[in-house]
């Protein structure tokens, strides 16, 4: 009797495991078949109607961004990248995606950029109500209040870092350095840093002063963001970060390790019975309405958001002006020549006289351009919707290739892809209008996502070259290779190397 019943439930449970994997492969099968049918019509490599691993992959390897361009260049623009993912870069269909009051909002691929499930920041939460919310309370601190603590943030790390180009790699300074190369995008990096270290917590990382990566911040950015980014594509990634619950299992602090630790400890200041209570961003975010846990992860949203991003800004645009000469020299004319007569006074140069230059608001524009710092994340509808003529299903995710909108041969000219300038400054009216409209892509407007740091990261760009061309000149040492970028979400960028010479 007792084996009879061993032998009935041995098989009575090899038959339910079988149902329950037929049913499980069978759920797999229909929804592959439905995200196949659903977007068969899209057109698309073989590859995108299989698998996301191809997303996952290339935004890893730091590819995702130029394989995007490729494949633009080769289907159109709206391409089929994956099950449930297209692609668009069309910049006219980019544009009325964003208008105010579109029913468009932000894809379910967001739900992955969360820090920890349940950890909603203003970079990832997806609800339009909550999203607006939370804007508001950061808005006064981003465009308002602590506007001149946040220049003389600025101004100050631009000074020590000049000093440190001066002291540390002018021959003509200090006869030691003869041959001492500079490692560009490392010095940028450590600005970066620190301003925005010093904005986000109320304490700069001190990166400049030790001249080291303080905090290993860098170093965990380079090597950790690209494999959060890339898993924060996977369905299963997106589905854990939904669920509140998990949250006690996976606490963000694992994820950045020393930098979560900080921003908690700079959140805490500003709370409970001995709070600080400051005229700054922190201060503004606070009297605002911030709560002490949002406050946590905005300051890490905005050390992440905004360090990478600037400094792909900056090195690109220098990239362009050291292998263009003619476009150097103008520059750096015009600068000189503001200096003379007295256009700038300042030291380190305003935002408004780094704005009275027409030539170096066309250098800005054209290097970010040219290398849109920010590939950014996907948006989505929750109903059916067409685009570029195609029927795009509810809640597809539809991802915007940043870099093919912006290099527009019907809107920016044949020579859309060549870094130059004066295309800013020969154009008027409605054709300057279209240019001008189609660059805000770049930080994702015009449209309710648009960039909170943009402001912030324009006052840091202007600075930077005046002082860099004021004083010094560059030139690349490896010729063959100026330097090494990677490009997913946003671009790193590493080894930048070249040599200076003090000007008079
Ligand atoms: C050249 C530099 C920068 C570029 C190109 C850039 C680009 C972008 C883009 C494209 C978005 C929209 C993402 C989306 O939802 O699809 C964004 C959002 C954001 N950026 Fe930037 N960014 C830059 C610098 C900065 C800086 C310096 C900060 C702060 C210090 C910053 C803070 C933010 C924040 C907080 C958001 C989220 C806004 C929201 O959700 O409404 N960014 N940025
Ligand atoms: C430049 O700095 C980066 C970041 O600190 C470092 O990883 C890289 O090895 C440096 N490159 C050279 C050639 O010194
Ligand atoms: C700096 O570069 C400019 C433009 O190439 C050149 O005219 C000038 O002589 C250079 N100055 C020094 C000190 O190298």
């Amino acid at each position: 009797m007792s084996v009879f019943l061993v032998v009935a439930t041995v098989v009575a449970q090899i038959c339910t495991l079988r149902v329950l994997t037929a049913l499980f492969l069978g759920y797999m099968g229909f929804t592959w078949v439905h995200d196949w049918y659903r977007l068969r019509h899209i057109p698309g490599p073989f590859w995108s109607r299989w698998s996301i691993f191809w997303v996952i992959r290339d935004l890893y390897k730091g590819t995702y961004i130029n394989k995007l361009d490729e494949l633009h260049a080769q289907y159109g623009p709206l391409v089929c990248i994956g099950p449930g993912w297209v692609s668009l870069s069309d910049p006219n269909e980019i544009r009325r995606i964003h208008q105010v009051r579109s029913p468009w909002g932000r894809g379910p691929a967001y739900e992955g950029l969360r820090l920890g499930p349940g950890v909603d920041a203003s970079a990832s939460v997806i609800d339009k109500q909550k999203h607006h919310q939370i804007r508001s309370k950061l808005e006064p601190g981003y465009y308002g209040k602590g506007v001149t603590q946040v220049h003389q943030q600025v101004d100050e790390r631009i000074m020590k870092m000049v000093r440190i180009i001066h002291d540390d790699y002018t021959p003509e300074k200090n006869s030691q350095c003869h041959g001492k190369h500079l490692n560009l995008s490392e010095l940028i990096h450590y600005l970066l840093v620190d301003t925005t270290s010093s904005l986000a917590f109320g304490r700069s990382f001190g990166c400049l002063d030790r001249q080291e990566d303080f905090h290993e911040f860098i170093e965990t950015s380079v090597k950790k963001l690209p494999i959060f980014i890339a898993i924060s594509a996977s369905p299963i990634v997106q589905a854990i970060m939904k669920q509140p619950m998990l949250k006690v299992v996976m606490d963000w602090v694992g994820l950045l390790g020393p930098i979560a630790l900080i921003a908690k400890k700079a959140a805490a200041e500003r709370f409970g019975a001995e709070k600080i209570t400051q005229q700054d961003m922190l201060g503004a975010f606070v009297a605002h309405g911030i709560s002490q846990e949002e406050l946590e992860t905005e300051t890490v949203v905005q050390l992440i958001a905004g360090s990478e991003t600037t400094m792909t800004g900056i090195l690109n645009t220098m990239l362009c002006l050291l292998t263009a000469p003619d476009a150097y020299r103008k520059l750096q004319s015009e600068i000189d020549e503001a200096i003379r007569s007295g256009k700038i006074r300042s030291f380190p140069a305003s935002e408004s006289e780094a704005k009275s230059l027409p030539y170096l608001q066309a250098v800005i524009k054209e290097g970010l351009r040219l290398l849109p710092p920010a590939g950014y994340i996907p948006k989505g509808c929750g109903h059916d919707s067409e685009v570029c003529g195609l029927r795009v299903p509810a809640n597809v995710n539809v991802d915007i290739s940043v870099k093919s909108a912006v290099r527009d041969k019907a809107i920016y000219g044949e020579d859309a892809d060549v870094f130059r300038p004066e295309r800013w400054l020969e154009v008027t009216g409605t054709k300057l209008f279209l240019m001008d409209e189609t660059w805000r892509i770049i930080f994702g407007g015009p449209s309710r996502w648009e960039c909170l740091g943009k402001g912030l990261a324009l006052t840091q760009i202007n600075k930077v070259y005046i002082e860099l061309f004021r004083q010094f000149n560059f030139t690349i040492v490896n010729r063959g290779q100026p330097f090494q970028a990677r490009g997913s979400r946003t671009w790193i960028i590493t080894d930048f190397i070249v040599a200076v010479r003090a000007r008079d």
